[in-house]
């Protein structure tokens, strides 16, 4: 075990590559940041490219050592965090990627989903893997990539390719090929791994003709999975903890037993309840995934995502022009003690759970003549907490049917979650705290967390909940009776959008 204090932590994300150095408290020490290109080929497909992931990610972790004043030496271990499904497939022998990776907003496996769901496969896909049919999971684009790639049916066939998520991807480039492995929290966004026994799922495998020898090995998200070849980043590093973003910030947030949730407010908003050792499906449109899991004990969640989070403000910024910074958003909110009246449904892109329409569009209704920008701006803001507030109803339906508690607090985390008004009507509306940690990179904190356990920097989960410090609690004010009456405005707005 260790003596050294610093952990790095790599947060490959959908927008841009990111490198923390926490310290033994999880204190940030350092960090750097690098954006990469999204390349879309047609619409309803977005790539990346697979090298600029890895060298944007690897400037950023020199850079993050060089800022904190730390050699290599010095880092106890890499924890890396990723955006989830996102897919990957290269050549073992060359480590080369046989195709851009295809991102998990990429809608390009839809046709194949629909097969499968006419085929009927669904409720049998669902039983083992938690999920809905879906072309957001890794496996109908693993499917695209080898149906499209010329010879890649025959060098699969050989063995010679390797399918990855993007941790996977990162984690094969820093080991010098030496390790093809990823981490349970990862494997469950494949649509291709059997949650409840831990397994890749053989007859999901033989259904969709994904050969074997394509996947990674799978081990618990705290796990030494191998070491950075010392030229890389200056020394040899153990990469001891790997998880999905999302359920890396619910470890982040110290959310390690039933009941307990966290909601990251990003471009979208991605809720996650934790439902500890137990394998529940959702009667209320949540899916369920596998939690990360700090030993060989399998653990759970129910997850929700609200596709326009923060989106809505670069749209009021970039469409509407009604603000030219997305920090003058609360302001403007604030300008009106409300919004007059007005709901903004903003289903850009469909509505996704509890209420899965994909094809409505977004609407805002209640305009009055006494409307202003002002107005629309609140309910904006508002529509973020409205979505988010219908997923946790969802978990507390579900956690309650289940024999346990409702949810009694949300902690809180990701770039939007610094708009207090927001935060203030969230807790209105959910008649609970809702809760905002001292470190809101939550995401990186929980990658370095779960590589910190592995390698005796920290020594069990107890001890990281003592880290955890909330820098405020945002209480409830509106009575439930008013919360009620909103809540039931905005479920009739959503019914005129999906009724559109
Ligand atoms: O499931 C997609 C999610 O992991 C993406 O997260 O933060 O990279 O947009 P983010």
């Amino acid at each position: 075990m260790t003596t050294k204090t610093h952990v790095l932590a790599l947060d490959q994300g959908t927008s841009s590559s990111r490198s923390i150095v926490f310290d033994g408290q999880g204190r940030i020490v350092a960090m750097a940041q690098r954006e990469f290109r999204q390349i879309y080929p047609q619409p309803g497909w977005v790539e990346h490219d697979p090298e600029e992931i890895w060298q944007s990610q690897l400037d950023t972790a020199r850079e993050a050592l060089a800022k904190a004043g730390l050699t290599a030496a010095d880092i106890a271990a890499i924890g890396i965090t990723n955006q989830r499904e996102t897919t990957v497939v290269w050549n073992r022998r060359t480590g080369q990627a046989i195709h851009n990776a295809i991102v998990w907003q990429d809608r390009r496996g839809e046709p194949l989903c629909a097969q499968l769901r006419e085929h009927g496969h669904a409720e049998a896909i669902r039983a083992s893997t938690g999920l809905v049919v879906d072309a957001y999971f890794s496996a109908s684009k693993i499917r695209w990539i080898l149906d499209h790639v010329p010879t890649a049916h025959i060098d699969a066939a050989h063995g010679d390719l390797a399918f990855g998520t993007i941790d996977s991807w990162l984690l094969w480039k820093l080991t010098g090929g030496h390790v093809h492995a990823t981490d349970v929290s990862n494997a469950a966004r494949t649509m291709l791994f059997d949650v409840r026994h831990n397994t890749w799922d053989h007859e999901l495998l033989k259904l969709l003709h994904v050969p074997d020898s394509l996947l990674p090995q799978v081990h618990p998200s705290s796990h030494v999975f191998g070491e950075s070849l010392p030229g890389l980043l200056g020394a040899a590093i153990p990469i001891a903890g790997m998880a999905g973003d999302q359920q890396s910030a619910l470890f982040g947030q110290a959310c390690f037993s039933a009941g307990l949730a966290k909601n990251t407010y990003g471009t979208g908003c991605f809720m996650l309840m934790h439902t500890g050792p137990k394998f529940q499906l959702s009667a209320n449109g949540l899916i369920t995934t596998s939690a990360a899991q700090p030993n060989t004990t399998a653990q759970y969640a129910l997850e929700g995502s609200v596709f326009i989070g923060g989106a809505v403000v670069q749209w009021l910024r970039d469409g509407l022009k009604a603000i030219q910074g997305s920090g003058e958003v609360q302001a403007l909110a604030e300008s009106v003690p409300d919004a007059g009246g007005v709901m903004f449904v903003p289903a850009f892109t469909g509505l996704g759970a509890p209420y899965w329409d994909a094809n409505c569009r977004g609407a805002i209704v209640g305009l009055t003549r006494g409307s202003t920008v002002a107005h629309i701006a609140r309910a904006a803001l508002e529509s973020i907490a409205f979505q988010s507030a219908a997923l946790l109803q969802a978990m507390s339906k579900d956690a309650v049917a289940a024999g346990g508690a409702a949810v009694s607090e949300l902690r809180v985390d990701g770039g939007a979650c610094v708009n207090d008004l927001l935060m203030q009507f969230q807790a209105d509306l959910l008649g609970i705290p809702v809760v905002r940690p001292q470190v809101i990179e939550t995401t990186a904190l929980g990658a370095a967390y779960l590589a910190g356990l592995a390698t005796g920097v920290w020594r069990n989960t107890d001890e990281l909940a003592a880290l955890w410090q909330a820098e405020r609690r945002f209480h409830p004010t509106l009575s439930r009776e008013r919360a009620a009456e909103r809540m039931a405005q905005w479920e009739q707005a959503v019914r005129q959008t999906t009724a559109a």
